[in-house]
């Protein structure tokens, strides 16, 4: 096969299917609303709750969650995770809201890996503190019958690249403030826009990357980004079968094959001694990507430059979202040392990068014996 194809892994594909806004609501018993990407969803959440003066935000996580909060003016603090799920680390969440008397959590199930939740709800009900259940990650997650998402006292899923449900854009959210409406606006033509650009930039990058015109879109699209407040923006016609068909394909199995590449992994590489996988301790999970901790910065540096010499995509977690580590003594530890593989329905693919993980554990073994040998 040709090595350069693996440049890039394109999301799934899916057939186009008007969206049952029915079933939204009825998976999640939620009055369901749509906002343009995750981070609005975010943004309307909190300012469905105007009591929310401060908040508590995991430690490792997308920033552009940190981001929204500091818009909105919401002091802020930081929770520390857990290193086998990377989720929030319970003990923490108690600790920290105890000592802050903080009127919000937010809890992120991260990488499709349910957070532990009912425990999590039962002390925000007690405490009296929203629970926002960010399912940005982890649409189709579940707690026994209860899909992630839905605790707490508000929720949301993303569409946008990069999750579980990959689209162009997109996402819904609810809140237990039933009267919070979004005034909403059109911007059809720049939805459309950014769809072609996730469809010709993404979705079909192979058949289309040659036409050096296509990239134009991309610039279009952060222009968009950076100067168009898309924040209330409603759903556009075209983009209810865009959302609808990929809820078809989660529902109907098409994607099941990154659930199957994930237990693949797990199974050949669990235990050894350079990085553990992360892995769901509870309920069922989504997992969209391979995730790993390394056993240090330098091995999670040295895999990801062995496997871009080999065109295999391959790059570093998140940045922590604060450097003021004291307290957070996991976020301290496995900062630096996250790497993320996508997952492709593709098994020459997928055998070849796990063929090269292989590679790359024999490769440090050696340098290792070697230097023992010294
Ligand atoms: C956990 C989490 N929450 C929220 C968001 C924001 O979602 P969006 O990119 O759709 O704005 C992201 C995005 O990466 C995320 O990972």
């Amino acid at each position: 096969m040709n090595k350069k194809e693996i440049r890039i892994f394109t999301p799934p594909k899916f057939v186009q299917k008007k969206i049952d806004f029915s079933y939204l609501y009825r998976t999640t018993n939620q009055q369901i609303q749509y906002a343009s990407k995750g981070r609005f969803a975010l943004k309307h959440i909190l300012s469905s709750f105007p009591e929310i003066d401060s908040i508590l935000l995991p430690a490792y996580a997308c920033n552009i969650i940190l981001s929204t909060v500091k818009k909105l003016g919401i002091a802020y603090d930081f929770y520390d995770i857990d290193s086998s799920d990377l989720n929030a680390d319970i003990s923490s969440i108690i600790n920290i809201a105890e000592k802050t008397g903080v009127k919000a959590i937010l809890v992120a199930s991260m990488y499709g890996n349910p957070a532990d939740l009912f425990k999590i709800e039962q002390f925000c009900i007690s405490k009296n503190i929203v629970l926002i259940d960010d399912a940005a990650q982890s649409f189709g997650a579940k707690l026994d019958d209860r899909h992630v998402g839905t605790f707490g006292n508000a929720g949301f899923f993303s569409f946008s690249p990069g999750k579980p449900t990959a689209g162009h854009m997109g996402a819904f959210f609810w809140t237990t403030n039933i009267l919070y409406k979004i005034n909403y606006v059109h911007h059809n033509l720049i939805h459309k826009i950014i769809y072609l650009d996730y469809y010709f930039n993404r979705l079909n990058i192979y058949k289309y990357r040659k036409y050096h015109i296509f990239k134009l879109l991309r610039y279009i699209n952060i222009a968009f980004f950076k100067f168009i407040d898309l924040s209330n923006d409603n759903i556009a016609n075209f983009e209810k079968g865009i959302l609808g068909g990929i809820l078809e394909s989660m529902n109907n199995g098409d994607f099941d094959f990154r659930q199957s590449f994930f237990n693949k992994f797990y199974v050949r590489f669990e235990g050894n001694d350079l990085f553990q996988i992360v892995k769901a301790k509870r309920g069922i999970p989504n997992n969209h990507k391979i995730v790993i901790v390394c056993s240090d910065k330098t091995i999670a540096n040295d895999i990801i430059d062995f496997c871009l010499k080999k065109n295999i995509y391959a790059s570093n977690g998140y940045a922590l979202l604060t450097d003021k580590l004291d307290y957070l003594p996991v976020s301290r530890i496995i900062d630096g040392c996250i790497v993320e593989f996508p997952i492709e329905d593709d098994v020459v693919k997928m055998n070849y990068l796990f063929d090269v993980i292989d590679k790359f554990i024999q490769f440090n073994d050696l340098k290792i014996s070697k230097r023992s040998n010294e």
